[in-house]
């Protein structure tokens, strides 16, 4: 089975999510590979059986070369007629996944993010077995603040341990589907 983790970080903290989820991968047994987008990147998900897809949330939404290579995909699967009318299934699987700090209005602002990254997969026909959304706090120094006062309560230190141990057994169970 070819499995894909894609993501995207600025601050570190869907790093810290992904690096977790490609260990637990690897000690269950299973090959993979793994990218941070980035303008260069040239990847053809349709080349993988399952697809891990992450994104710290910015402005509700995906980082930006996120965006861009989704767009990108987008536009090429669309011209080689891979996406049809009533999106087909077909045999893959993707688990979509993000970090949010939720300040504002919690994890409605980071719903958005996710929504955003699955319709590529869902597009193509892959089946989104499931959706994660990890607490990852602000960290700019111009919006410390909102670590402390928002919609989330005091979130400093997040992703911690205990949330790395929820993404352990999160990919353990959604491995045994
Ligand atoms: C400039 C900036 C904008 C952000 N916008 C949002 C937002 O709209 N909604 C949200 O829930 N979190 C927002 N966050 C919090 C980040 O999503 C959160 O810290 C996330 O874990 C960052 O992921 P990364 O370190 O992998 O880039 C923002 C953070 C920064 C620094």
């Amino acid at each position: 089975m070819r499995i894909l983790n894609i993501y995207h970080t600025t601050t570190g903290n869907t790093l810290k999510v992904a690096e977790k989820i490609n260990q637990t991968l690897l000690d269950l047994g299973h090959n993979l590979d793994s990218f941070k987008a980035g303008k260069e990147t040239k990847i053809d998900i349709l080349g993988y059986d399952w697809v891990f897809a992450g994104s710290g949330v910015y402005g509700w939404l995906p980082g930006i070369p996120m965006q861009k290579l989704f767009g990108k995909l987008r536009g090429e699967y669309a011209e080689k007629g891979l996406i049809k009318p009533g999106a087909p299934r077909i045999e893959k699987k993707a688990v979509i996944y993000c970090t949010y700090g939720g300040v504002h209005t919690g994890i409605n602002e980071a719903i958005p993010a996710v929504k955003y990254m699955g319709q590529l997969f869902d597009h193509l026909g892959f089946e989104i077995l499931d959706e994660w959304y990890f607490v990852g706090e602000y960290l700019s120094e111009k919006m410390r603040e909102m670590s402390l006062s928002g919609r989330l309560g005091n979130i400093t230190g997040r992703p911690n341990e205990g949330d790395l141990q929820e993404i352990e057994q999160k990919v353990r169970g959604i491995m045994r589907v």
